[in-house]
């Protein structure tokens, strides 16, 4: 019976209905479905550099250069995970792109606290978490001059039908839809949820209402409070997260007192503190 759920639940995602079921969405005009690819971040920025229209949808089942932030690697088996990247073309200055990467956390938390009742929250700057655990990553990549963006790609992979703690290649404490509440979910309805949800936002976010999303991000912002070490490369800073500002900074008051606004870094959570 186990076996019959889980060939059931590892069918290939249907383009077909994922069009059909986000009816006159902008996410169903342009879709494009692969079995297997290198990047879905790099179809669409290939697509958008031959003048891809806004909403273009990449889905893949499997990722051969699979890439995350700071030039790691994505990894996902075939056929059990969420792999996608949409393409968007806003009218925004590029000081202002961080806020899709803040809607697309924001969707995708919401729809997988719909859909499956995981309480999936959101780590600075990209990252989705269930407690301690990453359970999904977003990497935005953009082009734009000083004062204009001509496209942005906002990449997701969510962790859904397998058991990332069994792998060795995944470096991080790892987590899943299925880890946590021990039933697969559909793939299909969860991309559906969070294209259906991203759209919203998006919408409202270009009509320049910001400041509910700053409200929700910081709600759902599982490090506030928290002590963190954020890696800048040239340097490295220590202190707890006060909450995160309007332009996407981290704002840390470090031990003396002092605080210090941190755009870019890597976070290391000290949980236990
Ligand atoms: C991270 O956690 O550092 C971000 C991970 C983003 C992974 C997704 S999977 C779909 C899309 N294509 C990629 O190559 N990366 C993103």
């Amino acid at each position: 019976m186990e076996a019959d759920i889980r060939a059931l639940l590892d069918l290939p995602i249907d383009p077909g209905t994922v069009k059909r079921t986000l009816g006159r969405s902008m996410f169903a005009k342009n879709l494009c479905y692969f079995g297997c690819v290198g990047s879905t971040n790099d179809v669409a920025k290939n697509l958008a550099a031959s003048g891809a229209p806004e909403g273009t949808l990449i889905v893949a089942e499997e990722q051969t250069q699979g890439k995350g932030r700071l030039g790691r690697r994505w990894i996902s088996p075939g056929y059990v995970n969420l792999l996608f990247s949409v393409l968007l073309r806003p009218n925004i200055l590029p000081d202002r792109v961080f806020s899709l990467t803040m809607i697309a956390a924001i969707a995708s938390a919401d729809a997988i606290r719909t859909l499956s009742g995981v309480h999936a929250k959101i780590k600075w700057p990209n990252d989705i978490y269930v407690e301690r655990r990453k359970l999904g990553g977003i990497l935005t990549e953009f082009k734009a001059s000083v004062e204009k963006v001509d496209y942005v790609v906002v990449g997701l992979g969510i962790n859904v039908n397998w058991s990332p703690e069994d792998r060795d290649e995944v470096l991080y404490p790892a987590t899943s839809i299925l880890a946590e509440t021990g039933r697969y979910s559909s793939r299909q309805d969860l991309l559906v949820q969070i294209l259906k949800d991203l759209e919203t936002d998006y919408k409202i976010l270009m009509r320049g209402d910001v400041e509910s999303f700053y409200k929700r991000w910081n709600e759902l912002c599982c490090i506030r409070d928290r002590v963190v070490q954020v890696d800048m490369g040239e340097k490295e800073l220590k202190g707890r997260v006060l909450r995160i500002d309007r332009d996407g900074a981290l704002v840390i008051r470090k031990q003396g007192g002092e605080q210090e606004r941190v755009l870019w870094g890597d976070v290391s959570v000290q949980w236990e503190v």
